[in-house]
């Protein structure tokens, strides 16, 4: 495209890189009362993906600059998220008045620095940092001194929408020109403008300033700033993208699912490429791409692994099942329809079907949980079980302890919550109330359908309602401790002859 001869690059330092993120407007064509920045793709808001991805240029160095505008309390607090504290800097746009209105509120912050300005699009989620790498490289070797601005641009096969790339007929950039202000030569034009542009920031604020809306939106668009540094004299160049799903926009909620399939399988095809995973049916299976999964683990149909999820290797994830921000350990079965949010499953646990972990659920090695058991705030044990009908909420539960169907830790009494806590090797009954505060003493035995309302020591077999000790244990007399594990246990068999069930 450019026709003069390269000169010698300048010596000494680039300039440093400041990056702005345009996230004021509404996003008109979502059609929705929550600004377009905020609708969420893989899980994150939009901004954030692009926040991070800025993040990965500056590296901390110097802060990311964000217009906000429409909700930009929803969207600071979405970009804080993403970049903590003090690695934003927010700028106001008061009244949308179109792209280089956003820019130019930022001129405060940003006018007198002696940077190239990075402007990126709050609803272009998926451009990956190399790319900008390559762009900005370009923008400063730009025949051997740098451009005034570099534009990225890719050809599309269909256009419409876009602000269209106009050459001259050496082939140069002219100016862009929007779709709606586009003569209808100008609109067979293929090559558009994606909206992410390097300028150098001392050139780009006066070319502001000398912006008019005297176009068919009435708005200022930071589209003239290209052409106005062009008729200046200065060098624009253009980079010429490739690959147009990466730098497109998100307009539309089709868009945004159009978006959503193809994050969602290019996080699906480098968990099967790369992490060794085994997705059975990929068009129905949803991982966040911030989710970890080892080698080895099959995922059945319908499964959803959200949020920040660390699942190891071996692992079977029964079809149904949604873990979020959650631990899995290694050679953990997860049967069909579990539901496990913020817990925590050691190796080689079996949990489900139907079963619901929540609020640091902690499932130790070996442990097992069964149908319809719900635990919250609480802990199993290692090598324990509960394996049917339980609810297990703010209790304790030790070492080969097994919980019998239908047993309820009573942990709320109207106004409080209160713990339960079972030892090591207990039989808890099948339909034992533990009424919490409650404690259940190392090798105890409640009998079937017991409503446990104190301590139970140690080696005691308490039974009734409510529940009264009906002898102490001893240890030695085996058979009468298989007994009562009989009686006491859900299945009616003693809990080694239950551990095929795993
Ligand atoms: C813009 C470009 C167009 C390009 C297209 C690529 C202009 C005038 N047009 O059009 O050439 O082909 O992107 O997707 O720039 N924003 C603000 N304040 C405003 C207006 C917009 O912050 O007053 C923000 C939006 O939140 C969004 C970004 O700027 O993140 C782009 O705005 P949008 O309205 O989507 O521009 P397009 O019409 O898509
Ligand atoms: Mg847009």
């Amino acid at each position: 495209m450019d026709r003069q001869p390269p000169q010698q690059p300048q010596q000494g330092q680039a300039a440093p890189l400041d990056i702005l993120i345009l996230a004021a407007g509404l996003g008109t064509r979502m059609r929705s009362s929550t600004a377009k920045v905020l609708h969420k793709l893989g899980g994150r808001p939009l901004i954030a993906h692009v926040c991070r991805t800025a993040a990965a240029l500056v590296k901390g160095e110097r802060p990311v600059y964000v217009v906000v505008g429409h909700q930009a309390e929803e969207v600071k607090e979405a970009v804080r998220a993403e970049l903590g504290e003090g690695g934003a800097v927010f700028v106001t746009q008061t009244e949308q008045r179109g792209t280089g209105d956003a820019v130019f509120a930022a001129r405060g912050a940003l006018a007198s620095a002696d940077s190239t300005l990075l402007v990126l699009s709050g609803d272009v989620p998926l451009v990956r940092a190399e790319t900008l790498g390559s762009l900005v490289h370009q923008h400063r070797t730009h025949r051997g001194r740098g451009a005034a601005c570099t534009l990225m641009a890719v050809r599309l096969e269909d256009p419409t929408g876009y602000g269209r790339v106009v050459r001259d007929e050496e082939g140069r950039f002219d100016r862009i020109v929007e779709q709606k202000d586009a003569t209808p030569e100008e609109r067979q034009i293929s090559e558009i403008n994606v909206g992410i542009y390097c300028f150098e920031t001392r050139l780009l604020f006066p070319a502001l300033e000398r912006v008019r809306p005297e176009n068919a939106q009435g708005e200022f668009y930071l589209t003239d700033v290209p052409g106005i540094l062009r008729a200046d004299g200065e060098d624009v160049s253009v980079y010429a993208h490739t690959d147009a799903r990466e730098v497109s926009g998100i307009n539309t909620r089709v868009e945004l699912s159009d978006f959503e399939r193809i994050l969602r399988l290019r996080t699906l095809r480098s968990l099967m490429l790369n992490s060794g995973v085994t997705i059975i049916d990929p068009q129905h299976t949803y991982v966040s791409p911030d989710a970890q999964i080892g080698r080895d683990t099959t995922l059945h149909p319908n499964v959803h692994v959200e949020g920040r999820t660390v699942i190891g290797e071996g692992c079977e994830i029964g079809q149904g099942s949604r873990i979020t921000d959650s631990r899995v350990g290694r050679g953990v079965t997860v049967k069909d329809h579990c539901v496990i949010v913020e817990s925590e499953i050691a190796d080689h646990c079996a949990v489900g079907p139907f079963a619901h972990l929540r609020m640091n659920a902690r499932v130790d090695e070996g442990a097992a949980v069964g149908n319809f058991v719900e635990m919250k705030k609480s802990r199993l044990g290692s090598k324990s079980k509960a394996m049917h009908l339980t609810y297990l909420g703010d209790a304790e539960v030790g070492e080969r302890t097994n919980i019998g169907a239908g047993t309820v830790t009573c942990n709320y009494d109207g106004r409080e919550k209160h713990p339960t806590t079972i030892e090591n090797d207990v039989k808890i009954g099948s339909d034992t109330m533990l009424v919490a505060p409650v404690r259940v003493g190392a090798r105890s035995v409640t009998g079937a359908g017991s409503v446990v309302t104190r301590d139970v020591e140690h080696d005691t077999l308490v039974a009734g309602v409510p529940a009264k000790v009906k002898k102490r244990l001893q240890r030695e007399e085996e058979p009468e401790s298989k007994a009562a594990e009989s009686r006491s246990d859900g299945e009616g068999e003693p809990v080694a002859a239950d551990a095929s069930e795993r």
